[in-house]
């Protein structure tokens, strides 16, 4: 289904994490949309929000919400995206949505620009689906390696931002750093133990085979976003004390011989992705290297001495940017292209 050149767009979560840097990325962009509809829980309903410098009212998110809108952008979670994408869906309306519900649907496509974009033009559901965050990053680094070496495993543990939890994973952080810091009892909320001054390796819950749910859309998702089905993903998700920006340390097998030469060359030129990759003179990324940007950075790259055809490297990105509203803002310039 094609899109309006200038469409009306809604943002179902307007006021969360993810959609406040929808609009941001919006905005930034040039985004060429008729009207903007900003739709939230009814708490929110009634507040104002300047975009683009106008004064924009936010609207409570209701089954009517999606008459006269072309495209809209869902981040609200899971269980409201399984309630309103279809309603949305129904009324015409593409629906982008952040939430793990309708991945794994293969009536659903799972994209990356960068990567699958052309998967983005055949929706039979009206739904388009925006991957898990760690996924898009660690994804943005393997790919170019893997168009020149064919990429056959990937070993990984992330590093992942309390922001990724939303406000309270921040709030989280700063409340128990406070504590700790006055000599205060700690208390734990939105974490099962302290994640000041500690990490903790759970995200997400625990299913059967003992890894988390986290741990499962890296392999799961990333064999449907590059089409390998044969692809094999081995991760453990971690979450740590830092505001914003995950980071990934990877290990990839390949089907070819790989260099390091070879494997830095492979990202001239490629969108998004950059290397920061000079050890010798202490260059190598770290999450504030690309908290608020929209590009994700590679360093680290060496040859793996365990594995055979391996490239051992480690990758940040922005989850609330590319890991996220950006990723999403991106599948709504494919569909109006
Ligand atoms: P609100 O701010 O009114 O609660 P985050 O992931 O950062 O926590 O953001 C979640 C987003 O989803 C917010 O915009 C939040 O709106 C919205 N939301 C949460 N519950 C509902 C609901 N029942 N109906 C509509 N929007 C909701």
């Amino acid at each position: 289904m094609s899109t309006k050149a200038q469409p009306r767009v809604a943002i179902a979560g307007a006021t969360g994490a993810v959609g406040v840097e929808i609009m941001k990325c919006l905005e930034s962009r040039h985004f060429p949309l008729t009207s903007l509809k900003l739709l939230a829980s009814h708490r929110s309903a009634g507040k104002q929000v300047v975009f683009c410098g106008k004064r924009l009212t936010v609207e409570e998110l209701t089954a009517d919400s999606f008459n006269n809108v072309d495209i809209a952008l869902f981040s609200a979670g899971g269980d409201l995206s399984l309630k309103y994408a279809p309603i949305a869906a129904e009324c015409g309306c593409v629906v982008i949505d952040n939430s793990s519900a309708f991945r794994q649907d293969p009536d659903v496509p799972l994209v990356v620009p960068e990567i699958n974009g052309e998967a983005a033009l055949n929706h039979p559901r009206n739904i388009i689906a925006n991957p898990n965050c760690t996924t898009i990053i660690t994804l943005m680094a393997l790919y170019p390696l893997h168009l020149r070496f064919g990429l056959r495993t990937i070993i990984a543990s992330s590093y992942q931002a309390v922001s990724g939890s939303g406000q309270h994973g921040i709030s989280e952080l700063e409340n128990q750093v406070r504590a700790i810091v006055n000599g205060e009892p700690v208390t734990c909320s939105t974490y099962p133990r302290q994640i000041a001054f500690n990490v903790l390796p759970q995200i997400d819950r625990f299913m059967e085979n003992g890894y988390t749910k986290e741990e499962l859309k890296m392999l799961n998702e990333g064999r449907k976003i590059m089409s390998l089905p044969e692809l094999q993903v081995t991760c453990t998700c971690v979450r740590v004390p830092v505001y914003r920006s995950h980071s990934i340390s990877c290990v990839a097998q390949f089907e070819k011989p790989v260099d390091v030469d070879t494997a830095r060359a492979c990202y001239d030129g490629m969108p998004g992705v950059a290397l920061m990759d000079d050890p010798a003179h202490g260059v190598w990324p770290t999450p504030l290297d690309s908290t608020n940007g929209d590009t994700c950075y590679v360093g680290r790259i060496r040859k793996d001495l365990a594995v055979p055809n391996a490239l051992n490297l480690w990758v940040v990105g922005d989850q609330v940017r590319k890991g996220a509203a950006l990723n999403a803002v991106q599948i709504a310039e494919l569909l109006i292209r």
